[in-house]
């Protein structure tokens, strides 16, 4: 048993749809989540950024005293989830990639076209298509990066038409050309456009790593015996950059609760300070 928080994190807001699955399942679990809305889109950036933002993050939530880390982010999942792993060999560290690739291949077969959209980064690691083939070689794969879909979600710009024309910019051709029937939603920003998604392409199935995760999740506080016993206090929920619709969001998530939620913003430049300093090892 272990009473300590589990910790999130994703580039902003997206690593959130990841939350009411756990909190459905797993009322007892005290999260923490840190969106690092000031330093958002990480899909676009090097890949050399991208590490450093996580290194810097991963401290951050040791430092917050976390059972585990889950990377609530396909990008971060797909660059440097081992090199994480290595820098807190103490703390199960999750990506949300591998559940998903697991979650795809087990429902699709040979006659299946599988599509997987997320941003730069995650497409041009292949690693969703090298997880779903490494599982079932017999799959057929597209990929494609969607990189203005998530500025435009972070800006709440969801139900309106710029958005439906953005999703119809990437996916008209990308699901006609390839004959898509499974959809892989390859960033955690995409579940908040899903019922766009699905009302432009209806006949469409679609994969909710998101969702997906849950799985993991439990599967490691089994093996680690960490599940928590005690109810949880209040969730803290941390933000480089703390915006409206991030906290939106999260009312939006536990407004029929009575739980303490907790915000706070975190200065990025503290965050690499502590890095250069290299506190936080564990
Ligand atoms: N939500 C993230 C993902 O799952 C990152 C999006 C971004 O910052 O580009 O990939």
């Amino acid at each position: 048993m272990d009473n300590r928080p589990i910790g999130f994190f994703d580039s902003g807001l997206g690593g959130l749809t990841c939350i009411p699955y756990l909190t459905d399942a797993l009322p007892q679990e005290r999260i923490v989540y840190f969106g690092d809305t000031a330093r958002t889109p990480y899909g676009s950036k090097a890949v050399s950024t991208i590490r450093a933002f996580s290194f810097e993050i991963s401290d951050f939530l040791i430092e917050n005293d976390v059972k585990m880390i889950v990377i609530a982010c396909n990008t971060v999942s797909s660059v440097c989830i081992e090199e994480l792993r290595k820098r807190h060999p103490k703390t199960p560290v999750l990506g949300i990639i591998d559940p998903a690739a697991r979650a795809t291949a087990d429902i699709c077969g040979p006659a299946n076209r599988i599509g997987v959209i997320g941003t730069k980064a995650t497409i041009r690691s292949n690693a969703y298509r090298d997880k779903i083939l490494n599982r079932n070689k017999d799959l057929d794969i597209a990929q494609l990066a969607c990189p203005a879909l998530v500025p435009l979600i972070e800006e709440g710009i969801v139900e309106h038409e710029i958005m439906d024309l953005s999703i119809q910019y990437y996916l008209d051709q990308f699901i006609s050309y390839n004959g898509i029937d499974t959809l892989v939603l390859g960033c955690t920003h995409y579940p908040l456009i899903r019922r766009n998604i699905q009302k432009l392409y209806p006949s469409l199935r679609i994969v909710d790593p998101s969702r997906e995760l849950l799985q993991s999740i439990r599967e490691t506080l089994t093996q680690e015996s960490l599940f928590a016993e005690s109810a949880r206090a209040e969730h803290t929920f941390y933000a480089s950059d703390l915006s409206e619709s991030f906290m939106n969001m999260i009312r939006r998530i536990f407004e029929s609760t009575a739980l303490n939620i907790v915000f706070k913003t975190v200065d990025p430049d503290a965050l690499r300070r502590g890095r250069e300093g290299g506190r936080n090892e564990n």
